[in-house]
């Protein structure tokens, strides 16, 4: 079906080149996991730092074993139940991946995308391909090929166009090298859900739990200045007076004030990157709901601290 996409994207990667793939969180820049030269090209596009891993993605089963090794029972027991799907699982290291894959680690995080195109393209490339998000490092992450487009244009030989992300955030990441298996990044695939596939209990340390009340204020990701308010009074006291200031207030459930857009992990994204061309602060109100959503409610609290 997407065959001559599928082709090029495939051909280029062989020829150890750095492009954009769509996957069904957000979009990813892919390049060859045993094509170190390659690697490093991501690291400078992005501005990544050089200790900050990558995640390899595959496309079938058998490809864990040429990258991962000791893999335990629960990494087979969360991959039948979630792969493909957001959900990417941290183990040791296969000796033959080189070390800028994983910033110098001897664990490895692998994800499956449930994204047809993604999974063509790797298994037309027949190799697992490491994939960040295909953003410049501190910049949303890209949920349109609009977005790659911004942030890489014409320096890399081809974006493919894989239509908008239907997650929208990305995956959940969890360990499964230390003691107890541990989220170390949330994302829609929640810490239930994988208790309840493991039928254990997860190690909890998250710190976005722990919210101060009040507003946070904040300039990282994006642009935008943002300001969030978790009592309803006060967001709309502020909205009545401000009212000649240019804003949106993204919440979750309708509050009926002026300049309102529905929030959830599918539009975070993209309403960051046009509130750069269209506002100049953003509210957000952190309703009692909101805190179920581990996911948003993360990235929307590390977008607002310094
Ligand atoms: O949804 C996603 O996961 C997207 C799409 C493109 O697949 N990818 C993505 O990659 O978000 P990136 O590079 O933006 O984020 C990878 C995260 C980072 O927080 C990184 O530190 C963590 O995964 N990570 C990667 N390898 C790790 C490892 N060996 N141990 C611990 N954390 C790791
Ligand atoms: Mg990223």
């Amino acid at each position: 079906m997407h065959s001559k996409k599928v082709y090029l994207a495939a051909s280029l990667l062989k020829e150890k080149n750095v492009i954009a793939i769509p996957t069904e969180t957000v979009y990813g820049l892919a390049a060859g996991i045993f094509y170190p030269e390659a690697i490093e090209k991501i690291f400078m596009l992005k501005k990544r730092p050089q200790d900050n891993p990558l995640i390899a993605h595959i496309s079938n089963f058998d490809q864990v074993h040429e990258i991962a090794r000791d893999i335990p029972g629960e990494f087979w027991t969360l991959a039948k139940k979630f792969f493909p799907g957001p959900l990417t699982l941290v183990v040791k290291k296969h000796p033959n991946v080189p070390l800028i894959a994983t910033g110098g680690q001897d664990s490895i995080a692998i994800r499956m995308p449930n994204h047809p195109i993604a999974l063509e393209i790797i298994e037309n490339f027949n190799m697992p391909i490491v994939a960040p998000s295909a953003n410049l490092s501190g910049r949303p992450s890209p949920t349109s090929e609009a977005h790659v487009k911004e942030d890489f244009g014409d320096k890399i030989p081809l974006i493919v166009d894989g239509g908008q992300c239907s997650i929208g955030i990305e995956s959940t990441v969890v360990s499964l090298v230390g003691e107890n298996p541990q989220i170390l990044r949330p994302g829609t695939i929640t810490a239930r859900e994988i208790e309840s596939a493991l039928q254990t209990s997860l190690q909890t340390t998250l710190s976005h739990e722990v919210l101060s009340p009040g507003m946070k204020y904040q300039h990282y990701a994006p642009k935008t200045p943002l300001m969030i308010f978790e009592n309803l009074e006060e967001i709309r006291q502020y909205v009545e007076r401000n009212k000649d200031e240019r804003f949106w207030v993204l919440t979750i459930e309708s509050l009926g004030v002026s300049n309102e857009k529905l929030l959830s992990e599918k539009t975070l994204y993209s309403l960051f990157r046009e509130s750069e061309k269209t506002v100049d602060k953003i509210l957000i109100y952190l309703c009692p709901k909101m805190r179920k959503k581990k996911g948003l409610l993360n990235r929307l609290l590390k977008a607002s601290s310094v």
